[in-house]
This record gives C-alpha cells, sequence and structure tokens, in this order.
C-alpha cells in the first residue's frame, strides 16, 4: 500500500468517529488520500437535459418480434417469402391468396382429412420456442371463417412436444368458428406449468373447412396490459431505467440493404393485421451468425413506439431515412438512394410523422389515425432524426432539402444530423462541418470502441476547440465499450463506460443526449453484442452496462457542480489522469428538486483506492448540517463476469450509507468501481 494511502486508513480506523479531526489532519497532511475530489456548490454549472441519458433501440438480436414484443408467434399471417417458416403442418392444408387484410393476403385453408382418424393441423414453434408461465393467462386470436358455411370447430393446444408424460399438452381451449365471413375470435389459455419451448397447435375440425388468418398468441399479462403489448418484464427493465430520450426504430435498419426494404413507418400504423411484412437486414447481414426466419411484422410500430415512450417517461427521437439505403452495403451507388427530385416521399414521411404525433386529430388524417388507435392526446414530439450514419455529399445535399421543409412545416421540432459511423474519420469531421453549416439541433455521433479507445477519450467532450460553444449540441447516439476480443458483456468494460460518462456529465452545455448501443438481445438469437439487456424466452438480465446506464439515469440531477480532482502531488484538474491511463475519475451533479449532491466516482485501477471528498462554497451552517449519504456502488473487478438470464445477477449495485463531516467525506473505493455518493443538502 502507498505510504499516504497507509496514513489515510491509519487515521481513519485508529479515530473512530473523531472524523472532524481526520478531515483536519488530512489537511495538513496534503490530503491524504489517493484523490481529493472538490465539488464547488455554489456555483451552478450547465442545466442537465432531461433528455440526457436514454436509450436507443433497433430490430436487432431479435429486439422487437421475439424480444420486446409481446405476440409469442411468428409468421402469424403466413407472409414470409417461405409462407410456412415457423409452422408445421400436417392433413390437408391449403395456402391462399385473397384473404380479407390487403396488404397481408394469405391464409390458410384447413380441410377436413377424409378420414376420423387423420387430422389436419398446424403447429407453430414461436421464437426459439414459446416461453409460457404455468397459471397465467394467454390470448389466442384469429381470424378466420368457414367458407362453406356453418359452423367448425378449432382446437388450440399448447404443448411440450419432448415431454416424457403421456400428454403433450401444457394447456388448450376450443374455438368455435360460424359463418361465411371473416370474424376475429379469442379465447384464454392457461398452461399448468411454467416452459420455455412450447408450441402451439391449431386442429381443424373433422367435417368442416375452416379458412384461418393472422393467429397470434399473447400472454395477457403485457406491459400496461396493453392487448397489442409489450413484454411485461422486457419493458419493465426500461422502465426502471428511467430513460430520457428514447431513440427508435435504428439504426441500419432504418436505411435498408436498398430502399424498398428500408423502415417505412407508415406500414407500421393502423391495425396491426394490415401492417405488411418487411425483412430484416440483421437477418443476412453477418453470414457467420445467419438467422434466416428474421423478418419485421412490425406489430411493434410507431404508434407502439410513441406510446412506450410516453409510458416510461421519456421524449420519443423517431428516425427517419433520408432518401438513402445504408451506404456501407452499397457505398455511393446510385441506384441506392432516391434522386434528389425524388424526395417529396421523404419530405412527406417526416411532416406527416410529426402530424401523427402532434397533430390535431378533427383537421390532419395522420392525428386521426393516432386518435383512432387509441391516442386523441398528442404525443409531444420534439426531436426527430433525419438519416442514420450517413456520410458526405449525396447526405449533405438530401438533408439539405428534406430539413428546411420539414422546419418550414414544424418549425418547433429540433432536427438531429448525423456524423457518420465512426467518431474521428474524415467522414466524422465532414460530417459535423456540413451539419453546422445545415444548422442541424444535434449531431448524432456513434462508437463502438475498445478499453483503448476509451481510455484516450476521456477528455473528448472537453475539447472546445473542435465542440465550439454555439452551434448543434452532441446526441451520442450509439456508444459501447467493447474489449477487443471479447465482445460480450463483461463487467470490466461496463468501467470505463461508467468513467467516460464523467466526461458527458461535465460537459452537459455540450452533450444533450447519450444512448448506449444496441439495447436488447435474445441469447439464441443475437448479431451484435454486447447489448444493454439480454433475455431468454422467459426470464430477462441487465448487464453490468445497464446498471452504469440506470446509476447515472436515477441521478442525472438537475446541474452540473464544477469538480476537480488531486492525486497526491499534483494539480486540482477536471480530469488529470494521463491520456491513455487508469485513474480516478468523478464528475458532479446538484438535484435541485431532490435536495442532493450526487457526487460520481469511478476507480478504473485494478487496487482499491482511498478518497475525500470536499463540498466547498456551502455556507459554514449549511455544511455543519451535512450528515447523511447514500452511497450505492457497483464492482466490476470480476472482469469477465457477465450477467445472463441464467445468472443475472453476477454483477449488480448495492446500497449502503455513510455520513459527511462538515463537508468532507473520507471513503476508500475498490478496485474497477463505479461509486456514486448522495449527501442530502
Ligand atoms: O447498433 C447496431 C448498428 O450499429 C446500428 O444499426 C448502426 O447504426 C450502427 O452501425
Amino acid at each position: 500500500m502507498k505510504l499516504k494511502s497507509l496514513l489515510f486508513a491509519l487515521a481513519l480506523f485508529a479515530c473512530g468517529n473523531c472524523q472532524l479531526s481526520i478531515v483536519n489532519c488530512q489537511l495538513s497532511t496534503a490530503f491524504a488520500a489517493d484523490a481529493l475530489i472538490t465539488v464547488n456548490a455554489k456555483k451552478l454549472g450547465a442545466p442537465i437535459q432531461p433528455t440526457m441519458y436514454g436509450i436507443f433501440f433497433e430490430d436487432i438480436n431479435y429486439a422487437a418480434d421475439g424480444g420486446l414484443y409481446g405476440e409469442l408467434l411468428k409468421n402469424r399471417s403466413f407472409e414470409f417469402p417461405n409462407p410456412y417458416t415457423g409452422w408445421d403442418i400436417s392433413g390437408k392444408v391449403t395456402l391462399m391468396n385473397d384473404g380479407p387484410f390487403e396488404r397481408n393476403p394469405h391464409y390458410v385453408r384447413l380441410a377436413p382429412s377424409g378420414h376420423r382418424d387423420k387430422h389436419t393441423m398446424i403447429e407453430n414453434h414461436g421464437f426459439f420456442g414459446i416461453g409460457v408461465k404455468g397459471g397465467e393467462e394467454y390470448r389466442f386470436s384469429l381470424w378466420a371463417r368457414v367458407p362453406d358455411g356453418g359452423s367448425s370447430k378449432l382446437w388450440i393446444d399448447l404443448v411440450d412436444n419432448a415431454t416424457m408424460e403421456e400428454d403433450q399438452k401444457l394447456g388448450n381451449t376450443g374455438v368455435e368458428i360460424s359463418g361465411k365471413e371473416w370474424k376475429k375470435y379469442t379465447a384464454i389459455i392457461k398452461p399448468r406449468k411454467t416452459f420455455a419451448k412450447a408450441h402451439l397447435r391449431v386442429w381443424a375440425d373433422s367435417k368442416v373447412t375452416t379458412d384461418v388468418e393472422h393467429i397470434s398468441l399473447f400472454p395477457v399479462k403485457t406491459y400496461k396490459d396493453h392487448e397489442n403489448g409489450m413484454r411485461a418484464d422486457v419493458a419493465q427493465a426500461l422502465e426502471d431505467l428511467h430513460p430520457g430520450i428514447f431513440r427508435f426504430p435504428g439504426g441500419c435498419i432504418v436505411e435498408g440493404t436498398d430502399l424498398a426494404t428500408r423502415y417505412q413507418w407508415k406500414n407500421t400504423v393502423g391495425p396491426v393485421e394490415n401492417r405488411p411484412l418487411n425483412e430484416n437486414r440483421w437477418h443476412y447481414t453477418f453470414t457467420q451468425r445467419y438467422f434466416p426466419d428474421y423478418f419485421q411484422s412490425y406489430g411493434l410500430g410507431f404508434f407502439e413506439y410513441f406510446q412506450l415512450s410516453e409510458e416510461i417517461g421519456a421524449e420519443p427521437l423517431p428516425v427517419l431515412n433520408v432518401g438513402m439505403a445504408c451506404q456501407f452495403q452499397n457505398g455511393d451507388d446510385a441506384h441506392a438512394a432516391c434522386t434528389k427530385e425524388g424526395l417529396q416521399e421523404f419530405i412527406d414521411d417526416c411532416i406527416d410523422l410529426i402530424d401523427f404525433a402532434n397533430g390535431d386529430p378533427a383537421t390532419n388524417q395522420w392525428a386521426k389515425l393516432r386518435a383512432d388507435m387509441g391516442h386523441p392526446a398528442p404525443f409531444n414530439l420534439k426531436f426527430l432524426g433525419i438519416g442514420n450514419e450517413q456520410w458526405e455529399q449525396p447526405y449533405f445535399d438530401r438533408l439539405a432539402i428534406i430539413a428546411p421543409e420539414v422546419r418550414k412545416a414544424h418549425p418547433e421540432i429540433k432536427i438531429v444530423g448525423t456524423s457518420g459511423p465512426n467518431a474521428e474519420d474524415g467522414h466524422f469531421f465532414n460530417g459535423w462541418k456540413a451539419m453546422r453549416e445545415l444548422k442541424a439541433d444535434l449531431v448524432d455521433e456513434h462508437y463502438y470502441r475498445n478499453i483503448d479507445w476509451f481510455k484516450k477519450a476521456m477528455n473528448r467532450y472537453s475539447d472546445r476547440k473542435f465542440y465550439t460553444k454555439d452551434g448543434p449540441r452532441v446526441f451520442a447516439g450509439e456508444w459501447a465499450c467493447h474489449d477487443s476480443g471479447k465482445k460480450y458483456n463483461h463487467a470490466g468494460a461496463s468501467i470505463y463506460e461508467a468513467a467516460f460518462m464523467t466526461n458527458i456529465e461535465r460537459n452537459a452545455d455540450l452533450v444533450h443526449m447519450a444512448t448506449y448501443a444496441p439495447l436488447f438481445s435474445h441469447v439464441e438469437g443475437w448479431q451484435w453484442r454486447p447489448d444493454l439487456i439480454w433475455y431468454d424466452n422467459l426470464a430477462t438480465a441487465r448487464t453490468a452496462s445497464y446498471y452504469v446506464q440506470q446509476m447515472y439515469m436515477l441521478n442525472a440531477g438537475t446541474h452540473v457542480l464544477p469538480t476537480t480532482i488531486s492525486i497526491a502531488g499534483g494539480q486540482p484538474a477536471a480530469n488529470p489522469v494521463p491520456e491513455g491511463e487508469d485513474g480516478i475519475f468523478a464528475s458532479a451533479v446538484i438535484d435541485k428538486q431532490r435536495g442532493e449532491i450526487i457526487v460520481k466516482v469511478i476507480n478504473t485501477f485494478a487496487d482499491a483506492r482511498s478518497l475525500r471528498i470536499d463540498i466547498t462554497g456551502l455556507a459554514k451552517k449549511q455544511l455543519a448540517a451535512l450528515s447523511q449519504v447514500e452511497v450505492i456502488t457497483l464492482n466490476c473487478s470480476d472482469y469477465d463476469a457477465e450477467n445472463m438470464p441464467s445468472k443475472p445477477e453476477r454483477v449488480k449495485p448495492v446500497a449502503s450509507q455513510t455520513t459527511i463531516t462538515s463537508g468532507s467525506l473520507v471513503a476508500n473505493i475498490s478496485a474497477k468501481t463505479f461509486a456514486l455518493y448522495k449527501v442530502k443538502l
């Protein structure tokens, strides 16, 4: 142990209650701790934007269908290129193409087998199986008719195909179908036990032909109980973060591999039965992790995104296509971009979306659709992203056409432009230059980088030669620390995310939004990692990175407080750690509503350090009144520890209490630890 630490520890343990005298003693021995953190409570810094910390959703890693979206059946409308993907069929099953839903015309005809002991049946595999919980209710629904008139009976079984029990059924129900008209039928199934890999069978009547379409199974208990709702545990993990901003629906899927397969929000609203299927580029992007059954049903669409934003308390930030397909996949090929003359459709998409979110249902057709879908009140949209990871002139030219039209129609909306996929290359600098010229309100920056990069980037936003006082503000829209060769969610990388965020926080005048990415991942369906939240068919795991984000989001504060760190023998500085090295990082905020000073300290060293935190700038009486301190610590020293649904709590925050005396708090911070000190005012 270093001499100063030893002195500090001796003083701490020998003096027991008389902390005041320890403090005085420390002061007279050049503070006798590895780091002295001084927080000036008098000088309010920049306000922390309510949007500062948030989430970014993209349908990657089965984030929508098979993830957040509560639907448990895959290919419910038989619209996949192989119409029976996700289904086993037996008996007399015929694919038909003149169904009741114009944009999803397929359905299947279940005809009698012609023999009492032969059956016509279709069986859905769900997404890596269907996860059901014993004793809970599941809402089965389908659209059906009896084409020859009269009535028929369908039997619906939830089954465990591999059981050693006599009966494969976990639960079942029946539905009476009547008449030649298409109608929606629903029934509740209550499985008798929990099972992650169930299948759902629909058995046909043995005497009558029945047509079936849009076959669906949802838990009754979805997040906030919406019928077309979200999986409750997964959405709850979002609510528990308390995000300030919610960016959706991507990412690269906004761009599409080609323009035809870009994300088109207008296809995602209105009755779910009539939302057309789209491919998902993450099905084929990585050939080493190939998922040919990964499509977008759009059951989770823009209405649901806005509603979820509202329910988790985040500002919505939709991102729309700028008239260009993905440049990674197409370079600057002319065929992958809309001509400048043809951009009206993209301008309309932006303006109509703002009307869908905010307009008056009495005067606007898109606002009326919102009201018809169950939300007459506006969603209060304030931000709109135009383009994701686009770069250079083709992008700048198109944004220069679209943005002024959007501004003309809706000057109240803040426009978010992009600086491309890399946070330090030529595209990035040219992107920023163009965004300044085009007067974007915010610029989206992306950096998936390793620990060495983060160690060197700890002052990124303090560079006020590049990030000027005026001009667009920063949206760190996609970022995460990936360790070289270790791309899974190991705790060791999360500690650098926590340290990097002190730089975001200290520069809250510049950075107005930051969102880790990607958000979700299914353990059996991932293409990209690390990710913030993992799940299997039954359980969810919050990663160490999740807890880092949550500690910031729950303790964002209202204003920055100027903070310096003195490393023994060194000068006080906002960040005295030499570029590229480990160290002690800190930032502080005040929460005026809660009456708290919150000091965030991160030790990235591989051993424990002693700290002293001094609150200055308060009147003597106020300082003397400070006493109670809530401490939350996240220890990431188990470097490879990864929270997964099978073992969800290897790393998690721990709460404790301490005290502060005369404005001075002494503590030890363990190796690789994020500690948050909340001082009650
Ligand atoms: O988050 C995964 C991908 O990373 C996003 O789709 C894209 O914007 C970025 O390249």
